[in-house]
């Protein structure tokens, strides 16, 4: 038996015991997501598997914003995640009161706010997005509100490849994500020289001209997506480190080049610290009440758009 068995016979055995589930994201390493994480996906996945499940608990298996993301759609179920230090970037970018003088500056113009942030700057904006719905929401708000500009929070290289899509005008934030920010370019090329006829694929939080360099662009489930439905020969995705390893076991006919970048705060969930959680019902993630009736209604309206 692999070292892990043990952990993970008892994981799924408290599952049951406590009528827990484990939302896992697509940057878990394979042993939480292939096997404790009961729903597997991006983040807009995962919120929605949130408000579908009829589970008692849920354990995050992924970063505080989308264990806060789970809690504003759940509030009367219990929401834990195995590390309180797995943060983001992105998230750590930009507060509350920061979008508050956003708003002062840009009077009438819709606030989009991507997921990866805390619960007090989603409670300031108008609407979410995730990166498989941000075109979409930008321009369902702009017509809403019947406004031809939209402040796009917090991410800056997401924002310019969303206005690239788009006749609407979106005004950026500076945040970034610390794992994609890194692919360059000049990568890209390399990697196409050393593997011929390689496909490349990039996540939207990517550098613009990484995006422009790529064959394709999308959330992570859209990633895996493409992969089980075009089938490359050998494939690069430029995004975090278990993503290949993820989307590889589901493929095995497929090559994955594997140039990667690891998330240090996904990284931060393990399969021991996982086991803990769920066994002692540590580490709840609360959000007061006021602001998440407020973020309730900008990730509700989010979906609502989506589906
Ligand atoms: P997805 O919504 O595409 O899963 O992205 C989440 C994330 O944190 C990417 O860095
Ligand atoms: Fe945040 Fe980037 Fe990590 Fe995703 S990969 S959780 S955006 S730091």
């Amino acid at each position: 038996w692999p070292a892990y068995a043990p952990l993970v016979h008892a994981i799924n055995t408290l599952k049951k015991e406590k009528n827990a589930v484990i939302l896992a994201h697509n940057y878990m390493t394979p042993d939480i997501f292939g096997l404790v994480g009961d729903y597997r996906g991006d983040s807009l996945g995962l919120a929605i598997e949130a408000t579908k499940t009829d589970a008692d608990m849920i354990i995050q298996g992924g970063v505080h914003f989308m264990a806060e993301t789970s809690k504003i759609l759940c509030p009367d179920k219990r929401v834990l995640i195995p590390s309180m230090r797995a943060g983001c970037s992105l998230a750590s970018s930009i507060t509350g009161d920061d979008v508050k003088l956003i708003k002062q500056r840009y009077p009438g113009i819709p606030v989009v706010t991507y997921v990866n942030t805390s619960a007090d700057v989603k409670a300031e904006s108008d609407i979410c997005c995730t990166s498989s719905n941000a075109v979409a929401i930008v321009e369902h708000i702009a017509a809403e509100m019947g406004v031809n500009k939209v402040i796009m929070i917090p991410d800056e290289f997401l924002a310019k490849n969303v206005a690239k899509q788009t006749n609407i005008e979106v005004i950026a934030w500076h945040g970034r994500c610390e794992v994609h920010a890194r692919f360059s370019a000049q990568d890209v090329r390399e990697m196409r020289e050393s593997n011929p006829g390689v496909t490349v694929l990039a996540h939207p939080e990517c550098p613009p001209e990484v995006v422009a360099e790529s064959d394709f662009t999308g959330s992570t489930k859209a990633m895996s997506d493409y992969v089980s439905d075009n089938r490359p020969k050998n494939v690069i995705l430029l995004t975090e480190c278990s993503m290949s390893d993820n989307v590889a076991m589901a493929n095995p006919d497929t090559d994955f080049v594997r140039p990667c970048n690891l998330c240090p705060h996904m990284k931060r969930i393990t399969l021991e610290n996982m086991y803990q959680c769920l066994r002692d019902e540590t580490n709840e993630v609360l959000v007061p009440e006021d602001m998440r009736v407020k973020a309730y209604d900008a990730v509700m309206r989010m979906i609502n758009v989506t589906f």
